[in-house]
């Protein structure tokens, strides 16, 4: 059933202790439980709530006497105690079996040892508690476990005792001296090696750090360990926030559903995010080990000194711990145009995955009002969209402002459970503004579009520039507010320079941020000299879709000058759009093709103007994804996309031969390998080279990528060269992928994108896919597995996944419905590659609804699922 925001109450009782002694084993692990708790002056309520899934009560306890079955009640997940005393302290026993914990929620077993996922609700799958992160409270936690097969028994906070049990078995004790909400409770019990080192922190202190892997991947962790450190050291120098404690850890684990978990002093991650060396990582790996190892760091201050007061609250810590680590990794490369290169990416993915979420049947605001299952709410709009709107107050208030915002709100809320609108009035009052406008962008979904027409009066010298905004109907919200939009806007002169920008009399200098909260606004620029090309959101200002009737001498003019390297970028993809859009209605119709020389000898004048960096040349040549020449299109045909923007593709290939040959060996990276911004960015020209190379099926092209792959000193480049002769159906592709895979059977992450490459390639279809999952290396149990082959399959394989005759939509219905029994988070999000099923051809949809229908009408189904297949059936 449905929760509201509009239905939350505080809790009846507050805990302020919780003794956790933990017997551990695979099949039976007892869990004794002792709370002290009383009740809360803020709740008119009576009753202790508890809840516990799949636990096996063993006993219940209240002020030291047994409850029997008439002083309690159970129904579904809740426990309730009624007219509990003012005080109460309550002993809970209770068992459960990690073993066959197949969803990796709560206590599970990975590879034989144990571990914890507890965000959002997996604490009350190991005992029964007030699990909502309202309830902060402090913990003490016994471990105990055979000392053979567990050497490795790790919690929050510090270890205060350990020692030998006798019978084989050990124990450890560990005192989190924090409260914290349970979803932060975490505990490792594995046959692990560490990497550890002391810290100095800025006060003094030292803190001891520990990367923790199983033994063999200790040649992995320095990467993880080096970005951890640097985390520290940058949330200390840009925003004053120390470690609290002496110990910090991270644990790697091969099963685990999302990327890492931020529990308090013991952070648990996603192998993925934590492994790494030149042989087995690209340079995205390393990239996203850097962001996800400071994104968890950084929530100790944004989302655990300070967290969510009820989960329609997540992006008070996801939205502002994104900012964060995009923050971070921006500081980290240290360059201006490294900066610029970063915010391209999350433009990108804003417009490749957010804003289809914001157009579709699972659209909900960044502070939903609603959910069926909390887990299907971690999504690109709470994270993603989240940072934007962090990133607007900065935008609004300057950085020095927002930095006043974020002490107020340390100030105010340290060791408590806020909202989203208690940010705000920090941002407000730190700042002396009134932000209650702004509230918008928490409370209403779909992506607002921003409209703008613009007049030169030659005589008078003003340029004018009205703005007007709309945002699209979303389930459940038809018309919307006005937004409290920063809209950033430059003027080029006809000499492609910056013109000084006057309104109202003040300077404003070449860049202003225009605030536009009404429908309709204008904005007139003054003492301007000549008529200017506008160059509208820069740096992205906004997560708007911008609508300006720019032709294609403004975004030429744009494309060679901008300074603003967000838009000189976005101008490049505005031309591009034109072109694959064009083509694939001409596709449709079977038209010829024809991709006109402007267009050519722009990309060419880009990709070989050695005076930018190879990093944003190659953003700047990256043509706009399938799925986002989707989005632009009212009836989506795949295949016409697909071919329209091979076409593209190929011409690069054809006729930028000489100018991509050229590049490719001035952007080799030889020598040790590196994953500085600047070697990553010539890896990714380089790459980018090769790819269009062989899409023109250029037989120097192929030489080189077979040459790459044969003496590829890094993952990257390997990686590259497999997946350049993989899509131009190179005649050894066969053997090249043998090699690959018995070069890299033993490293799982490898093996990952040995199946992904496979599956996402339009050479893989429905039953190459089906042979793939016959493989003995593929395994549905293991998230990353599971996500490598079939995910990548149904998402990022339209050509093949959108067959006409409807079997890539029976495959994904089969495995949906597979997987939700294993585990419904994993499930669920392979059910949203359906989301945007009615956007495609009659014949399509007819078969996405008969897919939709078999799903939904399974008699068991988890709450995760069926939220999604039934929000896409109904919107
Ligand atoms: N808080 C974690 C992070 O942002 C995500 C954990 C979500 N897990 C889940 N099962 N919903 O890094
Ligand atoms: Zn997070």
């Amino acid at each position: 059933q449905t929760i509201y925001r509009k239905d939350y109450t505080p809790p009846s009782y507050l805990v302020d202790t919780v003794e956790l002694g933990f017997d551990l084993d695979p099949a039976r692990t007892v869990v004794a439980n002792r709370l002290t708790m009383r009740r809360n002056p803020d709740s008119a309520q009576r009753e202790i709530e508890l809840y516990g899934e799949n636990l096996e009560l063993v006993a219940l306890r209240m002020n030291g006497k047994t409850l029997g079955e008439s002083d309690y009640r159970i129904e579904g997940s809740l426990l309730t105690i009624p007219n509990a005393p003012e005080e109460a302290t309550l002993e809970i026993e209770t068992v459960c079996a990690p073993e066959l914990n197949t969803t990796l929620n709560g206590l599970y077993t990975s590879n034989g040892s144990f571990y914890t996922q507890c965000e959002a609700e997996g604490f009350r799958a190991i005992t029964y508690f007030p699990d909502r992160p309202d309830v902060m409270a402090k913990y003490t936690v016994m471990l105990r476990a055979d000392k053979e097969k567990y050497p490795v028994l790790l919690s929050n906070g510090n270890l205060i005792e350990e020692g030998d049990l006798g019978d084989g078995r050990h124990y450890a004790k560990w005192e989190d001296p924090f409260k914290k909400p349970s979803y932060l409770f975490a505990l490792v019990a594995a046959r692990l090696v560490c990497q550890e080192e002391k810290f100095k922190l800025a006060d003094g202190r030292e803190a001891l750090l520990q990367v923790w892997v199983e033994e063999g991947n200790l040649d992995k962790t320095d990467y993880a360990m080096q970005s951890l450190k640097n985390s520290i050291r940058w949330d200390e120098e840009r925003w004053g926030l120390e470690l609290d404690l002496d110990r910090f850890m991270i644990v790697a684990v091969g099963d685990f559903n999302m990327g890492a978990m931020e529990n308090k002093g013991l952070n648990i991650f996603n192998t993925k995010f934590v492994l790494a060396n030149p042989r087995v990582a690209t340079d995205v790996d390393f990239q996203g080990i850097e962001a996800v190892v400071g994104h968890e760091y950084f929530h100790n201050w944004t989302g655990n000194r300070v967290t969510c007061r009820d989960w329609f609250q997540l992006s008070l810590k996801e939205g502002l711990t994104v900012f964060r680590d995009q923050e971070f990794s921006a500081d980290m490369v240290g360059t201006e145009s490294g900066r610029a290169v970063g915010r391209i990416d999350q433009v990108r993915t804003l417009r490749q995955a957010q804003f289809p979420e914001d157009a579709g049947p699972m659209a909900h605001p960044v502070r939903p009002d609603s959910f069926v299952e909390i887990n299907n709410f971690y999504t690109v709009t709470v994270y993603e969209k989240g940072a934007e709107v962090v990133r607007m107050y900065q935008t609004l208030l300057g950085r020095e402002g927002f930095r006043k915002g974020m002490d107020l709100y340390f100030e105010r809320h340290d060791e408590q459970a806020v909202t989203c609108d208690d940010f705000r009035r920090a941002m407000a009052d730190a700042n002396g503004r009134d932000l209650s406008q702004f509230e918008h962008w928490y409370s209403q979904a779909g992506t607002p579009v921003v409209r703008a027409e613009t007049r030169y009066d030659e005589i008078a010298k003003t340029y004018t520039l009205t703005l007007f905004q709309s945002c699209p109907a979303t389930p459940g919200q038809s018309s919307k507010f006005p937004f409290h939009i920063p809209v950033a806007v430059g003027l080029l002169g006809a000499d492609g320079r910056d013109m000084p920008l006057v309104i109202d009399g003040q300077e404003r200098g070449t860049t202003a941020v225009l605030e536009l909260t009404a429908a309709q606004q204008s904005f007139v620029f003054e003492n301007v000299q000549e008529q200017p090309t506008p160059s509208i959101l820069r740096d992205f200002s906004a997560p708007v879709v911008l609508d300006y009737n720019y032709g294609d001498a403004d975004l030429l003019h744009l494309f060679s000058h901008d300074s603003d390297p967000v838009n000189r970028w976005e101008a490049g993809q505005r031309l591009a759009m034109g072109r694959l859009l064009k083509l694939t209605g001409e596709v449709g119709v079977g038209a010829s093709l024809l991709l006109d020389d402007t267009f050519l000898m722009a990309m060419g004048k880009m990709l070989s103007d050695e005076s930018l960096d190879p990093a944003f040349r190659e953003q700047c040549l990256l043509l706009p994804s399938e799925t986002m020449v989707a989005e632009q299109i009212e009836v989506v045909n795949p295949l016409s996309i697909h071919l329209a923007r091979q076409f593209v593709r190929a011409n690069i290939g054809t006729r930028l031969r000489e100018e991509l040959l050229a590049q490719y060996h001035a952007n080799q990276t030889p020598g040790e390998y590196s994953p500085d911004a600047l070697s990553i960015g010539k890896r990714a020209l380089k790459n980018l080279c090769l790819a269009y190379l062989t899409a023109a099926q250029d037989e120097e092209g192929l030489r080189l990528a077979q040459e790459q792959f044969d003496n590829a000193g890094n993952m990257t480049d390997r990686v590259a060269a497999v997946s350049a002769l993989l899509h131009a159906r190179a005649p050894n592709v066969d053997q090249v992928l043998q090699r690959f895979y018995d070069e890299f059977e033993d490293e799982a992450l490898v093996v990952d994108k040995w199946f992904a490459m496979q599956a996402s390639s339009a050479t893989t279809d429905v039953s190459g896919v089906r042979a793939l999952m016959r493989h003995p290396a593929f395994n549905l149990r293991n998230p990353n597995r599971a996500r490598s082959l079939v995910s990548s399959f149904c998402a990022n394989n339209p050509v093949q996944f959108h067959a006409p005759d409807g079997s890539g939509y029976a495959f994904w219905a089969e495995q949906v419905i597979t997987l939700d029994a294993l585990n419904p988070q994993v499930a669920s999000r392979l059910a949203r590659a359906m989301d945007r099923w009615r956007r495609y051809t009659p014949e399509l949809q007819e078969h996405m609804k008969k897919a939709l229908q078999q799903v939904a009408g399974q008699q068991r189904l988890s709450n995760d699922v069926r939220e999604v297949v039934g929000k896409a059936l109904a919107n």
